[in-house]
């Protein structure tokens, strides 16, 4: 599993960049608002700060509601830096927004289709040509159902069918979602950075570093 950051905020894409394990970034219009900048120019930032990452998704904004609005903005997001390839369209799961989806993919620009919260919809979305469909976790168990179970039966089915459009696990909230994802043979977790900081530490490690520095001490003296 491939780890992308699901931020806007560029510090927090520069610290997971530098440590090595940054596969893309997501970013969707809750995250852009707390940024406070315009986005088409944060998109361009994201793209120039991690020129070496597989995917940066920008999505359309709730404006456009009709395909053929999604398509006008999307036309506009992929001029970005230069036309960057790394620029991927994130559209809502919705009948326009596979519309959007199938013209995109056609075009050969790479889609993510998120708000995605049922196996049926993932199968919709990847059959529309979707390059990452985007399951959202946390908030079905915000609503006491499994959102695991989601990412497992999605990943089960498109073994079974030989779908290859990647599935995102987004919506990750804490340590125990990103090992369950990974289990359940997602491609990608998107997650926000304090959430890789917590999975990068462990008590045990803590004190062993110390017992190692208290020992190095001894000896030195
Ligand atoms: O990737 C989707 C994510 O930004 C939504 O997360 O925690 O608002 O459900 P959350």
């Amino acid at each position: 599993m491939k780890f992308f950051v699901d931020t806007a905020n560029l510090e927090d894409i520069q610290k997971a960049y530098k440590i090595g394990v940054l596969s893309g970034v997501t970013t969707n219009p809750s995250l852009v608002a707390k940024e406070r900048i315009k986005f088409e120019n944060r998109i361009a930032e994201i793209c120039q700060l991690v020129p070496d990452i597989e995917s940066v998704s920008a999505e359309v904004t709730p404006n456009a509601v009709m395909a053929d609005e999604m398509i006008a903005e999307a036309e506009e997001l992929i001029k970005i830096n230069n036309g960057d390839k790394k620029i991927t369209i994130k559209l809502p799961m919705t009948l326009q927004g596979l519309e959007a989806c199938r013209y995109l993919t056609k075009k050969g620009v790479k889609t993510n289709v998120t708000l995605i919260f049922t196996v049926n919809q993932a199968l919709l979305a990847a059959r529309a040509g979707a390059t990452y469909v985007s399951p959202f976790l946390g908030r079905l168990d915000d609503i006491s159902e499994d959102g695991v179970q989601l990412v497992t039966k999605i990943a089960e089915l498109f073994h079974l069918q030989k779908i290859d459009s990647q599935i995102i696990a987004a919506s990750v909230r804490h340590p125990d979602h990103v090992t369950r994802v990974a289990l359940a043979g997602a491609n990608i977790a998107t997650i926000p950075f304090n959430v890789i900081e917590q999975i990068s530490r462990h008590p045990l490690t803590d004190q062993g570093i110390d017992k190692f520095a208290a020992d190095w001490k001894k000896v030195s003296q």
